[in-house]
């Protein structure tokens, strides 16, 4: 394989990405990535990029978002997702991705840069993050997925998936 570029992702991405993420066990639809990825091109506050190359297509993707908080008096980012393909991993394209993520952060003068990962997912257990200048929040994420639930049309996870993402 050749190394990847990474790149900006635009709407046409949406049939690699889609399938990028029912390997990680999202029941994604074409109709819904393509929808988003039009979203995020129309959106100052979210990024996704694709580390891709001409034989193979998508390998990977960092996604983005980013909003201003008063208790921080800047703009705090989010890693929202971080994926590699699972036939590409271990060859750095996810240490790339991590990196474009922060070039971004320091590019655009954000105050923070976070993530949330499962505590169960093998990417919490490696110590990917903390390896990489991350450290641990003592933190708990409460969800109200009413919203989700009333939203036919979003992807939830199967719980028991153990390629949970997020
Ligand atoms: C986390 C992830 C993006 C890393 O991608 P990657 O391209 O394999 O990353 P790199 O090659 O830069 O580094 C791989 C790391 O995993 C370890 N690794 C080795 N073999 C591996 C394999 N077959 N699969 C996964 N990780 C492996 C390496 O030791 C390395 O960690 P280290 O350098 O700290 O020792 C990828 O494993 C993935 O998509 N995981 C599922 C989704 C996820 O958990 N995302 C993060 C939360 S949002």
């Amino acid at each position: 394989m050749t190394t990847p570029v990474i790149r900006s992702a635009g709407p046409t991405d949406a049939p690699e990405i889609v399938t990028l993420l029912r390997e990680l066990g999202y029941p994604v639809e074409l109709d819904g990535v393509a929808a988003t990825l039009r979203q995020v091109r129309d959106d100052g506050g979210t990024f996704v990029a694709v580390a891709a190359d001409e034989a193979h297509g998508v390998l990977g993707l960092v996604s983005l978002s980013c909003r201003p908080l008063l208790r921080l008096q800047g703009v705090a980012g989010t890693i929202e997702e971080l994926a590699v393909r699972r036939d590409a991993r271990a060859r750095g394209i996810g240490e790339r991705l991590l990196r474009y993520a922060k070039g971004l952060a320091s590019e655009r003068g954000w105050v923070r840069l976070e993530t949330t990962v499962a505590r169960r997912r093998d990417v919490t257990r490696s110590g990917f993050f903390e390896s990489r200048g991350f450290g641990a929040a003592d933190r708990l994420t409460y969800r109200w997925s009413r919203l989700e639930s009333s939203h036919p049309a979003l992807p939830t996870l199967e719980p028991a998936r153990p390629r949970e993402l997020v």
